[in-house]
């Protein structure tokens, strides 16, 4: 059986998502940027490649049918990293993906990726980063999934989600915890192939909110 590989494996929901594969015994490779987020993850038996997205990272990808990509420049970076990570460390990905023969991509998007217009705010280069990464896989020829979780919570996950958007901006929000449980659960089916769902907490239990 080939890997999953996760990039991204050190952030908040990389880390959830490693355990929950590997809890299903499914072969995960880890992809970090750093010899001691390595050394960490290799003590507790976890299989890792250290790749920085703002170089090249291809090595990554030997072995691996399906990529999960979970990494992002986080809000306390400069514009320069959202364009040089959420947007070319995500195209570097995906060309890397196509050229190693990868058949299912799965990328952690977010909501207003869509229409970035459509959210008044400091967020708007990000979402417009989001885009175009969202765009560039759209037009690769790879099998997606792209996921666009709401606004991310450390809450506990309660494994209840909805793919519905709520009319309560209220709403618009979910648990890293069962983003994971989605991303684990969608990585796992074709079904969910050439899809793009929005994610929030909800009353629907994961394998039965995503419908295909
Ligand atoms: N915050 C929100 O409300 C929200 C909403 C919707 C979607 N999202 C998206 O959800 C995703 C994951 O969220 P999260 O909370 O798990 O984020 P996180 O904890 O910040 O994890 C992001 C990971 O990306 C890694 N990364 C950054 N630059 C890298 C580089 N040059 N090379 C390799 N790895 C690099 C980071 O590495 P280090 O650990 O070394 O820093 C980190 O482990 C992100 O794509 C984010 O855009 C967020």
């Amino acid at each position: 059986m080939k890997k999953i590989l996760v990039i991204g494996a050190n952030g908040q929901i990389g880390k959830m998502v490693v355990n929950l594969l590997r809890n299903q015994d499914r072969p995960v490779v880890a992809m970090v940027r750093s010899k001691q987020q390595a050394e960490k993850l290799e003590n507790i038996g976890v299989e890792v490649v250290v790749g920085d997205l703002e170089a090249d990272f291809e090595h990554a990808f030997e072995g691996c049918d399906r990529v999960i990509f979970s990494a992002g420049s986080g809000a306390s970076t400069g514009l320069d990293k959202t364009f040089l990570i959420d947007l070319w460390g995500a195209k570097k990905a995906i060309d890397y993906s196509v050229k190693n023969g990868v058949e299912h991509f799965l990328m952690v998007s977010g909501l207003g990726a869509d229409a970035p217009d459509d959210w008044v705010s400091d967020m708007k280069p990000y979402l417009v980063a989001k885009y175009f990464a969202d765009q560039y896989l759209l037009s690769s020829g790879l099998n997606y999934t792209i996921l666009r979780p709401g606004l991310l919570t450390n809450d506990k996950g309660k494994g209840l989600i909805t793919t519905t958007r709520s009319t309560s901006t209220n709403d618009l929000f979910i648990s890293r915890e069962d983003v994971a449980k989605s991303i684990e659960y969608c990585i796992n089916r074709d079904e969910v192939s050439n899809q793009i769902f929005e994610l929030y907490h909800g009353n629907e239990v994961i394998s039965s909110a995503f419908q295909y």
